[in-house]
């Protein structure tokens, strides 16, 4: 409830804090992330907050059709001033999401999954609307960055504060060790270990929605485990030539 309260509260000021070029480059990134089948997925962005998350994700995908959802009335409202016409917003809480199963060919929150007081049944829902090998992708702050990290985070002054105002925010709410996200999301779907970025203030973590297995009756089973294990060697292959980052190695945006 307090965290409620306080994106209630804190909606202007977090517009503001976040409405910036390199907070929108970070969105972006989560892209990268998504194998996407399609020029036209269908995009759900969870926690939406001001819009810019969902706007990061048309810069890359124009042709994308986004949903946005957040909990917060205000931050609802100035989303509406921002995107509207170009995101379709749905006020909602995301353990209960108001969308039929394997709707979304993608998942994504930026600043998103650390701040939830029940993740595990947010991940069962966001399992529910992914299709089958649909992907989703988390950019949330790392527990344990490494040492001298303040001092390599560059760029205009606004995005400084806004990562020193990250940091402070996310103590009291959980930050995530690249286990305990990757176990997280392990819960319903098929997580990879988790990548790093902001020079190691955050980690991008990502997961696969398997694909159900079909018995001679044509009835559906469990997840297929050979999908699995192919997936999982497919992404350990794409690690090893480098087209993924790797944990615990700058990602693309390192050099940004
Ligand atoms: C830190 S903001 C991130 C906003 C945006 N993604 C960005 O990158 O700037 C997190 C947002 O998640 C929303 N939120 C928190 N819990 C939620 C829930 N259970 N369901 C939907 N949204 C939620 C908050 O209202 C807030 O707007």
């Amino acid at each position: 409830m307090w965290r409620r309260r306080l994106f209630e509260a804190g909606a202007s000021a977090y517009d503001w804090l976040t409405w910036q070029e390199r907070w929108r480059d970070h969105c972006r990134s989560m892209v990268d992330h998504l194998h996407l089948q399609t020029e036209r997925p269908r995009i759900l962005d969870l926690g939406v907050g001001p819009g810019i998350s969902a706007l990061g994700l048309l810069d890359r995908l124009p042709e994308a059709t986004v949903v946005g959802v957040d909990l917060a009335t205000r931050m609802m409202a100035t989303a509406r001033k921002r995107i509207e016409g170009r995101v379709s917003l749905v006020q909602a809480d995301a353990s209960h999401l108001p969308f039929a199963d394997a709707s979304f060919d993608a998942v994504t929150g930026h600043s998103f999954l650390y701040l939830l007081p029940d993740r595990s049944s947010v991940v069962r829902e966001i399992s529910r609307v992914l299709r089958p090998a649909g992907h989703c992708a988390f950019l949330e702050p790392n527990a344990r960055p490494p040492r001298g990290v303040w001092r390599r985070i560059r760029g205009p002054l606004r995005f400084r504060i806004s990562m020193v105002l990250w940091r402070v925010a996310s103590s009291g709410a959980g930050r995530f060790e690249p286990a305990t996200l990757q176990a997280l999301l392990d819960e319903a779907l098929l997580a990879q270990p988790p990548a790093t970025t902001l020079h190691g203030l955050g980690l991008i973590g990502t997961a696969r929605k398997p694909l159900p297995r079909i018995d001679e009756t044509g009835d559906r089973l469990r997840a297929d485990s050979t999908a699995e294990t192919d997936f999982k060697n497919d992404e350990a292959r794409k690690h090893q030539r480098r087209e993924l980052p790797l944990t615990g190695q700058p990602t693309r945006l390192e050099s940004s």
